[in-house]
């Protein structure tokens, strides 16, 4: 082995999906450069924080991780730090302002030119935070080698045009891109040949997917999930994250046709008052959302669905937080994120007063109490079903494998080691809050 062969790359990932597929994309593409992966920071010739800056306390975060690292440095002078991820495109050269250690900063667009960046880093802090026309993926090697899990990512579209007025995303990733759908077709394929059954196909904005067709066409997302059914070995389709103005009728007419296609939806929808929001550029209104999961669920009445939410958004009073708590007994969750607004610099709503922390703690609590108690009744509402269970990894108990109800939830069941990797069907015996226990139907 050659001595640049015998490197060692460290991957730090935080926020979405989204940087869960960049950062295996980023291990590929240094893979390719001779790093080889490892869990240990301490042992790395390269360590990558793959960043979020959703809210304040995740931007945070990479400075006080950065911090961790000093005494890794300090030991091994040739160890180069990278930031990668939201924060990096947000906050670009001012993070090595902040935090000299870092030796490369590089935004979401531009990782396939990070090897570039490591090789020029030896001359001082490389930065990159454009946004290239090209696709970054068109440039990024594929993985040939056998998938770790069963499950898969799969990121079919980048970028928002929405501008939710609380949002970073838009700025941090840059406007909607699809990606071809004949690529999307090969890296599935790919991705099943390599073992895995289950592919959940990503995008902040994932069903505003209209990517180009092998037909010459504009392909939507239920036209890619209905391509991407037709491919042999492959059992479950999901996507996430999708925005409810862009859902159409052969979206959820896709729900009610394909079995692959799990019954599971994360449905963002943010406040339950019209005036919030409108404040807070959504462009729907409450009663528009409750319609639409009514027709989705029309399509598919075992849907589980999932959403995210925001309580202190500013100018939020009381009453249009009643509001929310009203939209969430209306529709019925079985899962679900819910946030402390969080001012966001560069966004429309920053320059507003927010509520307070004391009322939006307050209000957070409340609303978790009524999501808590609906999760808890979908996990119970479960016992005595029979569902399929795609098995992702070995239990804590022996002779226990573990994997993923068609409703995304954890599942334990007493199963033969060769059942690692495959579907089968269980019968739901038993349920706790975060976790279901089965047996082989
Ligand atoms: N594209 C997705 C969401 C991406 S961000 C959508 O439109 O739904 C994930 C979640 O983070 C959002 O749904 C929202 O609930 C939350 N979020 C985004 N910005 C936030 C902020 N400034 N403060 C608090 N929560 C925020
Ligand atoms: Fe952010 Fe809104 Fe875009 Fe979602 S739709 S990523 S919340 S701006
Ligand atoms: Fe965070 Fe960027 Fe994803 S801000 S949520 S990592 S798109």
């Amino acid at each position: 082995m050659t001595e640049a062969a015998k490197k060692k790359l460290h991957v730090k990932t935080w926020g979405c999906q989204m940087n869960v597929y960049d950062s295996e994309r980023m291990a590929e593409a240094m893979a390719a450069q001779g790093y080889e992966a490892t869990e240990d920071a301490g042992e790395a010739d390269l360590i990558l924080l793959n960043t979020c800056h959703i809210r304040e306390k995740a931007a945070e975060k990479v400075y006080s991780e950065l911090g961790r690292l000093k005494p890794l440095k300090a030991r091994n002078p040739d160890l180069k730090i990278g930031v990668a991820g939201c924060v990096a495109q947000a906050e670009g050269a001012e993070i090595v302002a902040r935090q000299p250690l870092v030796d490369l900063v590089v935004g979401p667009q531009a990782y396939h030119r990070l090897p570039d960046l490591v090789a020029r880093s030896d001359r001082g802090a490389a930065v990159d935070t454009d946004m290239p026309p090209e696709d970054k993926f068109d440039h990024l090697p594929v993985a040939r080698t056998p998938a770790k899990r069963p499950t898969a990512f799969l990121t079919v579209q980048e970028g928002c045009d929405k501008f939710c007025a609380f949002c970073v995303v838009p700025y941090t990733r840059g406007a909607e891109v699809s990606r071809p759908a004949a690529r999307l077709v090969a890296e599935a394929e790919a991705l099943v040949a390599r073992g895995v059954k289950e592919i959940t196909l990503l995008g902040q904005n994932v069903n505003a997917y209209h990517g180009d067709g092998p037909d010459g066409g504009t392909w939507s997302l239920a036209d890619l999930i209905r391509r991407l059914h037709a491919v042999e070995g492959l059992a479950r389709i999901r996507y996430t994250t999708s925005h409810p103005n862009d859902f159409t009728d052969d979206l959820i007419a896709a729900h009610g046709d394909l079995p692959k296609l799990m019954p599971y939806l994360h449905l963002p929808v943010q406040a339950g008052s019209d005036r919030v929001l409108k404040a807070m550029n959504r462009k729907h209104t409450a009663a528009e959302y409750v319609e639409l999961i009514g027709r989705i669920r029309a399509a598919r009445p075992d849907l589980l669905l999932s959403g995210d939410f925001i309580v202190g958004f500013p100018g939020e009073t009381e009453a249009e937080f009643e509001d929310t708590l009203r939209l969430v007994e209306a529709v019925g969750y079985g899962q679900a994120y819910s946030f402390k607004y969080s001012a966001r610099p560069g966004t429309p709503a920053a320059e507003k007063e927010g509520v307070g922390p004391e009322v939006a703690s307050e209000r957070l609590a409340r609303l978790q109490a009524l999501l808590g108690a609906q999760q808890r009744a979908a996990q119970e509402a479960a016992v005595g079903r029979e569902t399929t269970v795609l098995f992702e990894k070995v239990g804590r108990l022996p002779g226990q494998l573990v994997g993923k109800t068609e409703h995304l939830q954890a599942c334990h069941v007493e199963a033969p080691a060769d059942l690692m990797g495959r579907v089968a069907k269980v019968r739901i015996v038993e349920a706790a809050a975060n976790s279901l226990k089965g047996e082989l139907a």
